[in-house]
């Protein structure tokens, strides 16, 4: 039987991007004979305003039916003023705690065509392969207690908490080592273990497995530094395993080396390598509907997809050739633009990808 993919386009830039994905899944499929099959479901602010909920039960059933599932983006400024219960960020969060997607993998690799397009100099990026592994179940984003509450003066506070236990350092600790195995062989954790109770366990449990990866480089590094470093000498990193709340600050910013966030993929893994895909850009409300939008981190997010989620390694190969192959033909959207190269639209994009793969 064929794989099943749940697609939730989202919001914001969401529809427009994962049309380009679909399109080069669907020349893939036909191509290399895949027999997948597709359904379309909502999450996020559309899912609110059909559903009452970003994320509704039967959508999360539909999600733990399918072997992948493919995201656009949510959220944006309609539903800012909602509770936050029923905000669009909610449902993203749902999706990833309910299906224990805990490994979330957001590779930075700056194209060499691109390298103009970064915000730092040639010298500093060019080459750049980093690979962030950010815990995605838990920390201070899920931790409770947490809420607003009124003190006894009347004023408010606002509060969360920040935990790890052993088990769930152990199982990202794990996914680091193991992904620094088929690559330079080095990893870096960062925490904040200086201040944090939570992150010196998190440093502590990190060394203590390390004695099973002896053959991979260990160093730690606290937060602060780590930002500072990534803009310094990001050349200086492989792998960097973080938690939830640190993982997703440094992965923007290690975003912005490679010349644009709209470059880059990510996949959120659950413990058999189930996992939902997803571009580490947000839902882009101020561009969305415009045509503007890069596809190539959706289009990117297919290929991890189909690297861990359904084991057609050549696919996703061929996919990334053919992203290489733009890219040399000079087609740019306009976050990557520079001058001298040829300014497309989403659909034009997606186009020149399919085009390269036929
Ligand atoms: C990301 C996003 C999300 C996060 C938001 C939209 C909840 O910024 O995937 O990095 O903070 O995890
Ligand atoms: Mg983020």
């Amino acid at each position: 039987m064929g794989k099943h993919i749940l697609i939730l386009e989202g919001d914001g830039i969401g529809p427009e991007i994962v049309r380009e994905a679909r399109k080069v899944l669907d020349v893939v499929n036909d191509k290399f004979d895949l027999g997948l099959t597709f359904e379309n479901e909502l999450m996020g602010g559309c899912a609110i305003d059909v559903h009452g909920v970003p994320l509704a039960d039967s959508t999360l059933e539909r999600a733990r039916l399918a072997d992948a599932i493919l995201l656009g983006a949510v959220g944006g400024p309609k539903w800012d003023k909602l509770d936050r219960s029923i905000r669009p960020e909610k449902g993203l969060l749902k999706i990833r705690s309910q299906l224990g997607l805990y490994a979330n993998l957001r590779p930075a690799l700056l194209y060499p065509q691109l390298v103009d397009a970064s915000s730092l100099k040639p010298e500093i990026v060019s080459g750049l392969d980093i690979l962030i592994v950010r815990e995605l179940a838990g920390g201070i984003y899920f931790g409770e207690p947490r809420g607003i509450r009124v003190l006894e003066n009347g004023e408010r506070e606002g509060y969360n908490t920040y935990k790890y236990s052993e088990s769930e350092i152990i199982r990202i600790g794990r996914t680091a080592f193991e992904m620094a195995r088929k690559r330079n062989r080095k990893v870096c954790s960062v925490d904040k273990a200086n201040v944090l109770e939570a992150t010196m366990l998190w440093r502590e449990v990190m060394d203590t497995l390390h004695k099973e990866y002896p053959d991979v480089e260990l160093s730690h590094m606290y937060v602060d530094n780590a930002a500072m470093q990534l803009v310094r000498a990001p050349k200086q990193f492989d792998v960097l395993v973080t938690g939830n709340m640190f993982g997703d600050i440094l992965s923007d910013a290690a975003a912005m080396l490679t010349g644009s966030i709209g470059m880059l993929p990510s996949a959120s893994l659950d413990k058999k390598g189930r996992g939902m895909y997803e571009p580490c850009h947000g839902s882009a409300p101020d561009i969305a509907g415009l045509g503007i939008a890069n596809p190539l981190a959706t289009i990117l997010s297919v290929s991890m997809m189909l690297r861990y989620s359904l084991a057609l390694p050549d696919v996703a190969d061929a996919i990334e050739v053919a992203v290489g192959k733009v890219l040399d033909q000079g087609y740019r959207t306009a976050d990557i633009y520079t001058e001298g190269t040829k300014k497309v639209s989403t659909s034009q994009m997606g186009d020149a990808v399919v085009a390269a793969l036929i």
